[in-house]
Parts: C-alpha cells; structure tokens; sequence
C-alpha cells in the first residue's frame, strides 16, 4: 500500500490509507484513544476505540511516548471537530521505534524557557509553530526564484571565502586559509557586479556571515542574503524592483501559506498593508518627523532599531529611507551630486509593525577615479580590489541592486517575534549549538 501524505489527505475521504510518521499527542478517554499525528507535511487527528482495535494495539497505544515513530493504516473520516476537518479511524497500527520522554512535553505549569527551547533546537523543529515557520520559510524562498526567473534574472552566487572587506572591518569573520588570511563573506555584492557585466541581471542567494557582536532581535551571526545586480539600474529602478519582490513574496505566501499563517497566528490584515505601495522618506525627512515626535537623534546618523520601529510604527506602509549621509555609508555607494550636503543614492526598506530594516541598497559608483578615491578614503588596500576596479576600466555602466534578509523578511511576513526562529539552526553571538 502506497504512504499517503497528511498534506494530501482531502483526497481520500472514505477510503482506506496509510499513515507513517510521528506521535504528536495523545489523550485518552478510557475506551479511545486520541492521537495527533504527524508526518512532517501536516497533523492529523486519528482515534483508536477499543472495540476497532485489537486488544494488544489498544494497549501499545496506551503505553505509547510522545515522538514515538509509527506506521498507521485505518480510514479517514470527516470530522469538523477535529483540526483540517479529517480524522482517521485506526483499524492497525505499528510501531516503528518507540520513544519515552520526549523533553519538549506540553507543561502542565506554564511554557518552557526559550534557552531549553533552543538548545533542543533539532527537537523543537518538530513542534507546530517551529514546523509552520520552517515551511513558510521554504514558501518564500521558492517565491523569490519565482520571482527572478520570471523577471529573466540569472542566478549567479558568490564564494564564501573571500579576501574582500564589503560592509566594514568590524564585522569580519577571519579564517586562515592555507597560511593566508581570509575572510566569511559579508555580502556577495561585489561578485554580484561582475555578474552584472556578464550576464545583465543576476542575483546572489547564499549565507553570509557577520561578527554581530550585539544580541537583538534582528541579528544572527550567519544569515542567508538573497543580491540582486542589475546593469544598467537606477537607484529609483533599484527601489521599483525591490517593491515589486516585496509585493510578489506576500501574495504567494497569502495564496499558498494561509495555514502556516494561521498557526503562527498572523494577522493577515495587517500582513494586507504590506502590498500598499511603499512610502518613500528622505532620511533628512525621517529624522526631521523622528525629532518632531521627541526622539533625539543625530541628523547624520543611521537610524537604530528603535528609531525605524518608531517610524514603521508611525505609517502602514512599506518605508523606502533614501538618500543617507555619504559618511556612514560604505565606500561602493554613487554620491547624488545635485545633494549639497554629501549623501549617496542608496535606501533601506523598512518594513512595517515595528520590523524595521529588511533590505539595503544603493546605486554603485561606476566612475573609476571616483570608485579609487574612496577606497583610499576608508583606509582600505587598493590590491585587494584590483579585480574590482577592473569591472570599472572595462565597459563600466551604471548599475544598482540589494541584499535582501531572508530571515527578516520570514520574520515580518510571519509575525515572529525574534530573528533565532526564523532559521533552522541560529548562530548568534552565543549561541554555536546544536
Ligand atoms: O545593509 P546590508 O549590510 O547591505 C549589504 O550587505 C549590501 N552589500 C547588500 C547589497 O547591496 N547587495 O545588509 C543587507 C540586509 C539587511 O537589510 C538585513 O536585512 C540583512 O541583510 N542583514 C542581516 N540579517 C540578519 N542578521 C544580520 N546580522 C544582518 N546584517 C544584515
């Protein structure tokens, strides 16, 4: 008998399936048994009577242990009591391997502490929030290939090791390679824009590693980032083409995801505003509107998490900051000459609910002198982007792109409080297990 999967299992109402997976739950009620079972692709109620039964399977069950691993055949039902509106009717049951004190048992007093949680990280994947976030998760990420392809982008990916600094020395991973000294990647934008010169649009996908050396709700020390690179771009095209990801990657995941959502208990309402057209705010704008609402801030700096959740809070919409001082920008960035006070085509997309930065991009120098001034400028050796300058000497173009946060935006568009659920396995500052 083929394996049915509990995704599938609308298909066969009345008839008779098999089942393999895992025991979820299970409550008895003298003569039944009330099992949750789950396969991985979703949970199903099942019930055992004891007069369905043979005695000794009644009796297995009862003895039976959270996570235990079985094989199931019985006939499935509607049943509109029961979650997804199925119950499956028990007639054999086998058990593959039997498990005892499984640790992340519901507690009678209270919710387990995160710190137990997340060091049973492999265990915990298995629970119903943990398995909706990491399907979401996969949900955007084939959304966001989707999107590519059918916007005839190439996808291109950079190397993890690399002798390149991209966004600042202080957040380098070094590792010696061979006797060298080499560094985790920061961002595949710089192979990104040769990419670009080959092949017109391109986009990176891959982890990128950064010393965050700050616990938050929004840094991991190793994150996937998802560049785009485009010849030829603007940094107003840069922006058109991050809205129309956004709004792509919400409308798949409220097509294809409502039951993750509602797991995770995602207002959807709020997760509509999202594909309001964003609002665009010059960063001399933003922290004019910050300052008028009693914050203090430094109208040079970059706005910190506290200040964007402000922001964000202030407005529905998606928020495109522009137009941020050159000085605390990175060196790539092309300067907007008609700005009188030094500021770079560049923006963050701020997402909404307090979320905050989810995407950076700027429009790149494609000046050459230019491009060589301001690496001398940060202090950084002209050797080690010689193969880049090179990119400016042959066939220079404008051009623009992004890096994305995967686990940001699986943060927004899920509702997830923190960073560390929003990946399989978080790398933080203090976390390197499981
Ligand atoms: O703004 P960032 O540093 O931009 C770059 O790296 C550019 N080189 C990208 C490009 O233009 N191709 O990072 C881009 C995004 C951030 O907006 C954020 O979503 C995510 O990467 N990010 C992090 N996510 C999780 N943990 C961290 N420590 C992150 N640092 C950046």
């Amino acid at each position: 008998m083929e394996i049915t999967l509990i995704k599938k299992i609308s298909a066969e109402k009345d008839k008779e399936v098999l089942i393999k997976g895992w025991l979820a739950n299970k409550r008895s009620s003298g003569s039944i048994h009330f099992l949750t079972l789950r396969d991985g692709t979703g949970f199903l109620q099942a019930i055992a009577g004891k007069n369905d039964v043979s005695e000794e399977v009644f009796k297995i069950i009862d003895g039976l242990g959270q996570e235990s691993s079985v094989e199931v055949k019985g006939l499935i039902k509607d049943e509109p009591r029961a979650p997804g509106g199925y119950e499956l009717q028990i007639k054999e049951f086998k058990v593959i391997s039997a498990a005892a004190d499984f640790p992340i048992q519901k507690k009678k007093d209270g919710n387990h502490g995160m710190q137990f949680l997340m060091d049973r990280r492999h265990l915990w994947l298995r629970s119903k929030k943990q398995w909706a976030t990491m399907r979401l998760r996969s949900e955007i990420i084939w959304a966001l290939s989707k999107f590519f392809q059918e916007e005839d982008f190439v996808k291109f990916d950079g190397p993890m090791f690399t002798g390149n600094e991209v966004e600042g020395g202080s957040t380098l991973f070094e590792v010696e390679y061979f006797g060298k000294k080499a560094y985790l990647t920061q961002s595949s934008q710089l192979y990104g824009e040769a990419g670009a010169m080959a092949l017109n649009k391109v986009y990176t996908f891959g982890p990128t590693f950064r010393a965050e050396k700050s616990k938050t709700r929004r840094h991991l020390t190793e994150f996937w980032m998802l560049e785009p690179e485009v010849a030829f771009y603007d940094w107003k095209d840069n922006i058109a083409l991050q809205e129309r990801m956004i709004h792509y990657v919400i409308r798949h995941c409220m097509d294809y995801c409502s039951a993750e959502l509602e797991i995770l208990g995602r207002d959807i309402k709020k997760l509509e505003n999202g594909l309001k057209p964003f609002l665009w705010i010059h960063h001399k704008d933003a922290t004019k509107e910050l300052k008028k609402a009693g914050l203090d801030i430094d109208e040079r700096a970059d706005l910190g998490a506290d200040e964007e959740a402000f922001l964000t809070n202030m407005h529905d919409e998606f928020i495109v900051l522009h137009h941020m001082p050159q000085e605390i920008k990175a060196f790539y960035m092309q300067p907007d000459l008609e700005e009188g006070d030094k500021r770079v085509l560049c923006n963050d997309l701020l997402a909404p609910e307090g979320i905050g930065e989810i995407i950076g991009g700027s429009q790149r120098i494609h000046d050459l002198n230019l491009l060589e001034q301001r690496i001398k400028e940060f202090g950084l050796d002209p050797n080690v982007f010689e193969w880049y300058l090179d990119l400016r000497k042959y066939g220079s173009v404008p051009h623009a792109g992004f890096g994305l946060g995967l686990e940001r935006l699986v943060r927004y568009i899920g509702g997830i409080k923190h960073i560390r659920t929003t990946i399989p396995f978080a790398r933080m500052i203090n976390r390197l297990t499981p």
